[in-house]
């Protein structure tokens, strides 16, 4: 059975597989309303869990929509409406769900109640962010990154601000598609050292730079996200705006990237905090393609997953 739990639990070239058929399956669909059918339904008759322990726009429409496109039907599922969240194990809610559906998404907090959802469900599991990392995100961002500018393999990626969740995917990835990534931060919130080392062990060439823009040159993509994440607590948030405040992404930034530099957030976007209106809303900017190709990605990974 596939799971797909993490960019470095997924076969690379399972992983260009999931990038490749995404971007064919969004091809065939361009300019078709989006409630369409897709001609192949691998979803007919499957019915697929979305359950949410944090908020979420994009990655609820975009697998709601994405299961219905491939003949597939949904239950979205907030856990303090569950058992789940009055004190069923997370191992029973597996088992008992695995009784009734045919693939698991799950968006929660600590990451091990993905992996012993993952354990104990016999139907495939999907990551939908955990504190941790946030893999649909950065299958999405690739597809979105090629799109724009060919192979990523090669190619120089930073990521300004919190090494958060969706940078350790981001990380985690440069091992796998083979892309050098350059994190540019201050040392109170560097990425967990392990995810560094994994891609550095990979082949992928990881680097740690203080001064944004010294780290920006010569970036192809540069990546931030919001300075205070879901699980971060709310009483940090004078902390961190502090630590972060020169990592913006504003247009002097851009300015010393490489010519023709994409900029990429996983969104939802502090306007004005992480990233400025001019970049948002700029000609290098590319978060609605982004936004849009969660949904292309994760039909590529349902699939995948159960494909097995
Ligand atoms: N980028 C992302 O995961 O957005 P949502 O929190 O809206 O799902
Ligand atoms: N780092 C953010 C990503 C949101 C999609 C969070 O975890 O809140």
């Amino acid at each position: 059975m596939r799971h797909f739990l993490d960019i470095n639990k997924t076969d690379p070239a399972d992983l260009r597989a999931m990038i490749d058929n995404a971007r064919a399956m969004k091809d065939t669909r361009a300019g078709l309303p989006k409630g369409t059918p897709d001609l192949e339904q691998p979803l007919k008759n499957h019915i697929v869990a979305l359950i949410f322990e944090k908020p979420s726009t994009r990655t609820r429409v975009s697998f709601d929509v994405g299961v219905r496109q491939m003949g597939g039907e949904t239950l979205v599922l907030t856990g303090s409406e569950m058992q789940l969240g009055h004190g069923e194990s997370i191992a029973d809610t597996a088992r008992v769900l695995s009784r009734y559906v045919d693939l698991i998404m799950i968006r929660t907090f600590d990451e091990t109640s993905l992996l012993e959802l993952a354990e104990n469900a016999s139907v495939p599991v999907i990551n939908g962010l955990t504190d941790r990392t946030h893999p649909c995100q950065i299958m999405a961002d690739i597809l979105t990154f090629e799109e724009h500018n060919g192979p990523i393999a090669g190619a120089k990626v930073v990521w300004s601000g919190d090494g958060n969740n969706v940078a350790a995917s981001m990380i985690q990835a440069a091992g796998q598609f083979g892309f050098d990534l350059t994190f540019t931060g201050p040392t109170q919130l560097d990425p967990e050292m392990v995810f560094v080392e994994e891609a550095r062990a990979k082949g992928a060439k990881i680097e740690i730079v203080r001064n944004p823009e010294e780290a920006v040159k010569g970036a192809n993509l540069v990546v931030t996200d919001t300075w205070v994440s879901m699980h971060d607590a709310l009483s940090a948030q004078e902390r961190r705006h502090n630590l972060l405040r020169p990592y913006q992404v504003n247009e002097r930034l851009m300015a010393a990237a490489a010519p023709g530099a994409l900029f990429m957030h996983c969104l939802p976007a502090h306007r004005g905090e992480e990233v400025t209106d001019t970049v948002m809303d700029g000609p290098q900017s590319v978060i609605f393609d982004e936004a849009e190709n969660r949904l292309h990605a994760q039909k590529a990974i349902m699939r995948w997953c159960l494909e097995a």
